[in-house]
């Protein structure tokens, strides 16, 4: 599937809204994939597919899941707000003629991220918290930070994500935390090493 192939399809299964962020979100991951020498292709295909799969029913996300329990990651025992990026990546992968595993792996781990992400994963993952309609306290500084330094950026974004999961009692997805663990000991060790 080429980008204009990806436009159109989702063009097709989202909302105005939706399909305004996801053109948003497409934008920002070019600008940080050309920052970071990463495949801009890659990070606009990824962009576009992401929330390909958010206006789907629960059921009908359940059912792409257990139809193919090897790409679903344990999908349905993590909490719903991860749904739709694992069933956004098995359609890619089994429908829309997605081979690419770095897309996929970018698309399936956007909302929680995971550990061992890739820059192209990162590169998603903030690309979605930071698109231009983005207006949460706090975003200004994320869209500067990630210009500067992609792991600092993730953990102040990761950081942002799981507080805002945690003060709504709502629970929080295992991969988000070992995401933000695992960074935060790269960092924590980079530091050191500098002094
Ligand atoms: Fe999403
Ligand atoms: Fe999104």
């Amino acid at each position: 599937m080429n980008l204009k192939q990806a436009k159109e399809l989702v063009r097709g299964r989202l909302s105005d809204k939706r399909y305004e962020h996801t053109l948003n979100v497409r934008k920002m991951a070019v600008k940080l994939a050309k920052r970071y020498g990463v495949d801009e292709d890659k990070a606009a295909l990824a962009a576009l597919l992401h929330d390909s799969a958010k206006e789907i029913s629960k059921d009908e996300m359940r059912a792409i899941m257990r139809a193919h329990p090897e790409l679903a990651e344990g999908g349905e025992e993590r909490p719903t707000p991860v749904w739709h990026g694992i069933c956004a990546a098995i359609l890619a992968r089994t429908e829309w003629g997605v081979e690419d595993e770095a897309v996929l792996s970018a698309i399936a781990c956007h909302t929680a991220g995971k550990p061992g992400m890739s820059r192209l994963d990162k590169i998603v993952y903030l690309a979605d918290m930071s698109s231009k309609e983005r207006d949460w306290p706090g975003v200004n500084k994320l869209r500067k930070l990630e210009l500067k330094d992609l792991d600092l950026a993730m953990l102040a974004a990761l950081r942002q994500t799981n507080d805002f999961v945690l003060s709504q009692d709502k629970p929080l997805d295992p991969m988000s935390k070992a995401a933000y663990d695992e960074i935060k000991a790269e960092v924590d060790a980079r530091a050191a090493k500098a002094g």
